[in-house]
């Protein structure tokens, strides 16, 4: 079964992604960076010159493929969860949900991510993330799996990963 991660941008989708595949020995994918890949553009410059549309279009048919994988671990976009046909996608996989508060995402951010977010790009606050995060949480609480992460650093988020998928249990 592969592991997919969502949650907002700063969440730690691809850090602790990463990690977690090391140690669970699994291959990982991240949606953003093979959408970038493929079509040779950061994720700014696709919403810049194709629009937002065009870039949905993108992560859809890149998670779609994705998902052609097995037991791997896949971060998506912080957006991804709120198109049904990802969800269905998503129908091969365990979906874990990194949670954050906008506080905790803003400081993240502020270390070095702002900037590559199209969506925060004319106003980065706390307010802002607030806002985005509580229009997407009805789609982030449908993961079968959620960890608060405010308390932790991406090794700890990668530890309850690991319990978590080794006794199964939520
Ligand atoms: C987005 C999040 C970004 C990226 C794009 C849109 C969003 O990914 O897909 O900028 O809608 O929240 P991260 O969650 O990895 O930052």
């Amino acid at each position: 079964m592969n592991l997919v991660l969502i949650g907002m941008m700063g969440s730690g989708k691809s850090t602790v992604g990463k990690l977690a595949a090391a140690k669970l020995k699994r291959r990982f994918f991240d949606s953003d960076r093979m959408i970038e890949k493929e079509q040779g553009k950061m994720i700014a410059e696709i919403f810049e010159s194709q629009g937002e549309p065009a870039f949905r279009e993108l992560e859809k048919s890149m998670i779609r493929r994705l998902m052609n994988e097995t037991d791997a671990v896949i971060s998506t976009g912080g957006g991804a969860p709120l198109s049904e046909e990802n969800w269905k996608s998503f129908l091969n996989g365990t979906v874990i949900w990194l949670k954050a508060s906008p506080h905790v995402l803003h400081e993240r951010l502020n270390r070095g991510g702002s900037s590559s977010r199209p969506l925060l790009k004319d106003s980065f606050t706390v307010e802002k993330i607030a806002e985005i995060l509580k229009n997407r949480t009805p789609f982030y609480n449908r993961a079968g799996i959620t960890i608060e992460t405010d308390q932790l650093d991406p090794e700890e988020s990668v530890d309850k990963i690991v319990r978590l998928v080794s006794t199964g249990k939520k």
